[in-house]
């Protein structure tokens, strides 16, 4: 993921900048930068690979601003040269960005249409040159910013400094998550408070849609509307190793939330969205030739893998065989040799999935990792490594790896079709374009979570929860059971929705809450069905949908609305609910939400 800094300082800050960048080294770059303001003149440093090589670019050509950006960038839109290092400027202004712009194209063809030159391939500089066009257009630089942010759709975290303002800052959040610190006469912005460790511990989150305009003396913070808001203060304890939690109680919430800016990332590792197509760096893989493809991994990991099969099997034609690893390293599977077998797991250190990898191996599999360690034991012993860029997931619960995991099958799977010539061009357009919506339609779901806290109340005093869904859906039901199993400890199933009736309905009666994930796509009208035959039995229906609350056309406990989404990308936005539904139930019945009991982050041991 990129990471972003900013200083308003006492004395020249680009070294404090580089320092405070490298304690975002852990979120992954391949290029970095810094600008400040100097007599009021902008100037910029950047270079390629790590940030000793911009120390080295500083140390020949020193700038000597007492304000100033910087980012380290992992490259998205364009390749991670020079040029397309940030920070991005123009004349009158300079800018850092985490994030992606979705409707970056049609922004980009407005500009040209405007007479404006684009020198770089990313999505960032368009955003400098829109500012700049508000700024000629006689706006203070504050208004230049709100207009700019108004046109902007996607996910992302962005600083503006500005020629001739050496006392102005502006920095903006719409998913990507910014933190605000205060020092003595000097203020500070980072991406994390990891960043700010050095400086200060006294910070300030923006929420979701805020922007600051900040000067040495303080900070003015703002919503979406532009109404001045007050964001809490609070001591820090973050530290150059420690993972922070940010504004959140716990780990696994401030993962939740994380969930737009690096699913963000992970797609924009995968995907070219210049052209809207998919592409795998240095895929070794021949799907062509495949026959099949084996999947093996543990708990929620497995479960993103029974999503893919049902991509792989749909788009590419591509049989897939599928299995716990703890069952899958036994059952001595015939393997037709120079096969594919895939392996899922966050930690990368899972003992059964690297026991399954090794069985594979011994059966002449070339073998494929789907990893968020990308120097565990999983990545060590397979031939591709496909990363997901989630950062550190602290909480036990898996949240944002697991869509991580999703986004990176999806875009394998799509990769498999267009090998196979499954999938038409018009089709992977397509399947990009909404993959390319998941962090906003995220980011809207994150901003209504109180019809969670409500339904918290409910199923705390539930014994038994069922979760149900249909098609490439019911993973995503056997998901959310987990999550809320394994952090409030009520006994929770999911079930594939149309095998209710051959035994789960038995169980059913007005003490059982169904969560049924139902977007409205071809299965909506069968799985509609099934929550009736619930309902007539008693059962407390939670829906989860696109539809209206009288599309379930049965009385409902709560029902909650989500986005309309495509039917490819449902699992990667339902999972949120599954996570927020968990989350909460277990905060109000007040168990160890990021270290529940029994439980370990990594299963080392069979
Ligand atoms: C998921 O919430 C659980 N923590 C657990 O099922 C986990 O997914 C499983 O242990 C696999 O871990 P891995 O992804 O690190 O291999």
């Amino acid at each position: 993921m990129c990471g972003i800094v900013g200083i308003l300082g006492r004395k020249p800050v680009s070294g404090q900048l580089v320092e405070a960048l490298k304690r975002l080294e852990y979120r992954g770059y391949d290029s970095a930068g810094v600008a400040t303001v100097e007599n009021g003149e902008l100037g910029r440093r950047r270079a390629e690979g790590k940030l000793q090589n911009l120390e080295a670019r500083l140390a020949d050509e020193p700038l000597m601003g007492r304000i100033g950006i910087g980012h380290t960038r992992w490259a998205t839109h364009g390749a991670p040269t020079e040029t397309n290092a940030h920070p991005h400027m123009t004349k009158r202004v300079s800018v850092v960005h985490n994030g992606i712009i979705e409707n970056f194209n049609q922004l980009g063809s407005e500009l040209k249409s405007a007479g404006v030159e684009l020198s770089t391939d990313t999505d960032t500089e368009l955003i400098a040159h829109m500012v700049t066009r508000e700024l000629d257009a006689g706006h203070d630089p504050a208004v230049a910013v709100q207009h700019a942010l108004r046109r902007l759709e996607g996910a992302f975290a962005v600083a503006f400094i500005f020629k001739g303002h050496d006392n102005l800052m502006i920095a903006a959040r719409q998913g990507s998550p910014l933190a605000i610190g205060f020092g003595d006469g000097e203020m500070y912005l980072g991406s994390d408070a990891i960043a700010l460790a050095p400086f200060t511990d006294t910070i300030t989150y923006l929420e979701d849609g805020d922007w600051a305009v900040m000067t040495r003396e303080g900070v003015a913070i703002r919503d979406r509307e532009g109404m001045a808001v007050e964001r809490p203060v609070q001591k820090s304890v973050a530290s150059a190793l420690m993972v922070d939690k940010g504004n959140h109680r716990h780990f696994m919430a401030k993962e939740i939330h994380e969930q737009p800016e690096v699913v963000g990332h992970t797609l924009a590792h995968f995907i070219d969205f210049a052209n809207e197509r998919v592409h795998i760096p240095d895929l070794s893989i021949d799907f062509a030739s495949l026959n099949r493809i084996s999947i093996s991994a543990c708990g929620t990991a497995y479960y993103a893998g029974l999503i893919a099969k049902y991509w792989f099997e749909k788009l590419a034609r591509l049989p897939v065989e599928i299995d716990v690893a703890s069952e899958f390293r036994y059952r001595e599977i015939p393997m037709e040799r120079n096969g594919l077998a895939l392996f899922i797991s966050q930690s990368g250190e899972t003992a059964d999935t690297l026991a399954a990898l090794r069985y594979c191996r011994e059966q002449g599999q070339n073998i494929a990792s789907i990893v968020n360690v990308r120097e565990s034991s999983i990545a060590r012993d397979s031939d591709l490594v496909l990363p997901t860029l989630a950062g550190p997931e602290i909480g036990v619960a898996s949240t944002k790896a697991f869509t991580c995991q999703l986004a990176v099958l999806a875009c394998l799977a799509i990769a498999a079709g267009r090998a196979r010539g499954t999938l038409s061009e018009e089709t992977e357009v397509e399947l990009v374009g909404a993959l390319s919506e998941v962090p906003r339609h995220m980011s809207a779901i994150l901003r209504e979570v109180g019809a969670y806290d409500a339904l918290a109340h409910t199923l705390a005093k539930a014994g038994d929860v069922l979760y149900l869904g249909r098609g490439v859906n019911y993973p995503v039901a056997l998901e959310g059971a987990l999550k809320l199993k394994e952090i409030s400890y009520i006994h929770a199933e999911g079930y594939a929705a149309g095998e209710l009736k051959h035994g789960p309905i038995a169980l059913i009666d007005e003490a059982v809450p169904v969560v049924v994930v139902a977007p409205r796509d071809g299965m909506f009208e069968k799985i509609v069905s099934n929550l009736q035959e619930a309902a007539a039995r008693g059962g407390q229906i939670v829906f989860l949908s696109d539809a209206e609350e009288s599309a379930a056309g049965c009385d409902l406990m709560t029902a909650i609305k989500l986005p309309a989404v495509h039917t490819f990308t449902a699992p990667l936005v339902y999972a949120l609910p599954m996570q927020l539904i968990a989350y909460h139930t277990a905060v109000f019945m007040g168990t160890d939400v990021d270290q529940p009991r029994n439980l370990a982050k990594s299963v080392t041991v069979e």
